[in-house]
């Protein structure tokens, strides 16, 4: 694999379902939008420039996506942006904080942007770079140097296989317990050569064309930043800051990120809290897919508040 074309397709962003996006919440003069993955302000973007009336609060837990896309953005909108930096797990207080009261629609782009897989360290394996993987190092302790140097072969086994669905993973964490005996593992580099010497280069022999260490990095990934739970707080959060007939849209990439919107609309719907739009999931046109090959996983699924 050409590892620098490799990076350059991986490091610049494109945002995802924007037609679809702006189809189903419909903005309107007047109303407040919340998107919490504010990311490089793709979808921030597309709905203020859609109505020129209406306002979007746009949040992030990453402070270097804020201080790098939101300033021009800023500036073009003026008060109709506001910028929140947090984790969207924390969405109700995030909003109070700020004196922001219920709004009209929230988008959730879940995952990582390619911003994170560039600049920060940890992310991708495709680079050497210190084994940290926080999305907010100011809000979080545990890197995944940490995990990786002092988790126990139960756990590491566990989150390879909950999050990264590693079917290899014991035999994994086994070339990790006897590497790191011998000497710490301090960078991306190291972790993934031991993968590749456990797997081989380019994985099962058979299996798909990704790198063998996809899956350790994104289980990883989801652990330091405890991405799964953040969802369920943000789900429950949304009830409390949606109006009455207010849109909640969600983006997932994961099946696992999936699975926890799906259930939990199922459940709302259930209470009748919640009616679900989406009767079926919705996913990228073939076009988009073909002008952007990572949007093939995402997954949007649209509820209102009754
Ligand atoms: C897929 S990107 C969003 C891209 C964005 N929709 C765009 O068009 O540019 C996901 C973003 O969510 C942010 N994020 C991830 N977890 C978060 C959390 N728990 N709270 C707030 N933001 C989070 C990441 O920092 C990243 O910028």
């Amino acid at each position: 694999m050409d590892i620098d074309n490799k990076e350059n397709e991986l490091f610049y962003h494109k945002t995802v379902l924007v037609n679809e996006v702006l189809h189903y919440l419909n903005p309107q003069p007047g109303a407040t939008y919340c998107d919490v993955t504010f990311g490089s302000g793709g979808h921030t973007k597309a709905i203020l420039d859609s109505q020129p009336e209406c306002n979007v609060v746009a949040v992030d837990w990453d402070a270097t996506s804020i201080e790098t896309y939101a300033p021009e953005l800023e500036e073009k909108y003026q008060e109709r942006l506001q910028l929140l930096w947090g984790n969207f797990a924390n969405l109700y207080r995030l909003l109070q904080k700020a004196k922001i009261g219920k709004v009209d629609g929230i988008l959730a782009d879940f995952g990582t942007s390619q911003m994170h897989i560039k600049e920060r360290a940890g992310f991708s394996f495709y680079r050497d770079s210190p084994l940290d993987m926080r999305m907010s190092p100011a809000h979080q302790q545990v890197t995944a140097d940490h995990l990786v140097n002092k988790a126990s072969e139960e756990k590491l086994c566990e989150i390879f296989w909950q999050l990264g669905q590693e079917s290899h993973a014991k035999k994994i964490v086994a070339a990790i317990i006897e590497a790191r005996q011998r000497k710490p593992i301090h960078t991306t580099r190291e972790l993934a050569l031991i993968i590749e010497k456990t797997l081989g280069r380019s994985g099962k022999k058979g299996s798909s064309k990704i790198h063998p260490a996809t899956k350790v990095f994104q289980a990883l990934r989801m652990y330091v930043n405890q991405e799964l739970n953040n969802i369920t707080g943000f789900l429950a959060g949304a009830m409390q800051v949606l109006k009455p007939n207010g849109l909640l849209l969600c983006i997932s990439f994961h099946s696992l990120e999936d699975r926890l919107v799906k259930q939990f609309f199922k459940d709302k719907a259930d209470e009748g809290v919640l009616e679900i739009i989406t009767k079926r999931v919705v996913v990228p046109t073939a076009e988009e897919i073909a002008k952007n090959p990572s949007s093939r996983s995402a997954k949007l699924r649209v509820a209102r508040l009754l």
